[in-house]
């Protein structure tokens, strides 16, 4: 049996965190990148949000692949190396081996400590398939490095990158298309190579507002506790309780927007500065993009994709693109 390479390439700048954190808390719009979300807990809680009844994108894009997956596949080069971005625990890709049958597979994320134990498990469970961990912070772009993909992703064998998730929607346009630039750049120069990508289609307010502001109220502790992890990182004072989860959809941008909202007129402290709130001031921790399917593949051919084919579930809520690199 072969056993999985991890790399970690990623080593977090406390320092620059705690600076981007606090230029974001006293700017005169106060803000926030929506990876501070995801501590410990924001990741759990996320994890949790993908099973709420509201939230359609996960199980709705879990049906896609389910329903068209062969067909699909059709389309995809063969014994590629599946190159899955964002891995966590592994399984979307994992889903996907049986129907694409790829020969290598490289999961990344920020740290491989995530990526461990379920490549372990996987590599038990496909003992031929070559594996490698990568942990790589991508959110400012993608940059495989060229020496590990040598052993791990060969150039002249095709690479199919996987996106799903519709995590290209935590991103503005602009960087969207930065971002898939370098997607379609980290692709190489195989025949076949392409990109696999998740992405939620512009709907109905209030079925998108519900997605985001769920009954249960587990995105609310999601957005909130945002504040618990400032608080750990900076020092910060700030009382989840004077706080409020805020989720609209902004059609003019064709965003989801979370913000949160003071209660009331409060101040928040840190060893050297403070700030204060007005009541109903907001800090916005949050955007979530939503796409119509035309204007997402006209960003494809932008970030120099050539040919896109999509599919969708029966309502048209979410898309799944398989986008040729050459
Ligand atoms: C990770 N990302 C695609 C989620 C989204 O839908 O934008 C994050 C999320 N935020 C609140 N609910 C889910």
């Amino acid at each position: 049996m072969r056993s999985p390479r991890f790399t970690q390439l990623h080593h977090a700048d406390h320092a620059a965190v705690r600076t981007e954190l606090l230029q974001g808390l006293v700017a005169p719009a106060a803000h926030t990148s929506p990876k501070f979300l995801y501590d410990a807990l924001g990741s759990r809680l996320f994890e949790a949000i993908t099973e709420l009844p509201e939230y359609y994108p996960t199980r709705t894009e879990a049906a896609i692949f389910a329903s068209h997956g062969a067909r699909m596949a059709v389309h995809m080069p063969p014994e590629a190396t599946l190159i899955d971005l964002g891995a966590g625990n592994c399984h979307k890709a994992a889903s996907l081996f049986a129907t694409l049958k790829p020969s290598r597979y490289v999961a990344v994320d920020i740290s491989v400590d995530f990526l461990r134990s379920a490549l372990l498990l996987l590599q038990r469970q496909h003992p031929h398939m070559d594996m490698a961990g990568l942990g790589l912070d991508f959110s400012a772009g993608l940059s495989l490095p060229q020496e590990l993909m040598r052993d791990v992703a060969p150039s002249d064998s095709p690479r199919v990158l996987f996106y799903p998730g519709s995590s290209i929607g935590n991103f503005t346009p602009v960087d969207a298309l930065d971002f898939l630039r370098s997607v379609h750049t980290a692709c190489g120069t195989a025949p076949g190579s392409g990109l696999l990508i998740g992405v939620d289609l512009v709907k109905g307010t209030p079925e998108l507002e519900a997605a985001y502001d769920d009954a249960l109220g587990v995105t609310a502790a999601f957005n909130l506790n945002l504040l618990l992890h400032i608080n750990r990182t900076l020092g910060t004072d700030f009382a989840v309780r004077e706080w409020a989860h805020v989720a609209l959809f902004n059609t003019t941008a064709s965003r989801i927007e979370m913000h949160l909202q003071a209660r009331h007129t409060l101040t928040v402290r840190w060893p050297g500065g403070e700030r204060t709130f007005t009541g109903g001031e907001r800090i916005h921790t949050e955007n979530s993009y939503k796409w119509t399917l035309p204007g997402f593949q006209a960003l494809l051919a932008n970030a120099g994709f050539v040919a896109t084919q999509a599919w969708t579930d029966t309502e048209q809520r979410f898309a799944v693109c398989w986008a040729r690199a050459l």
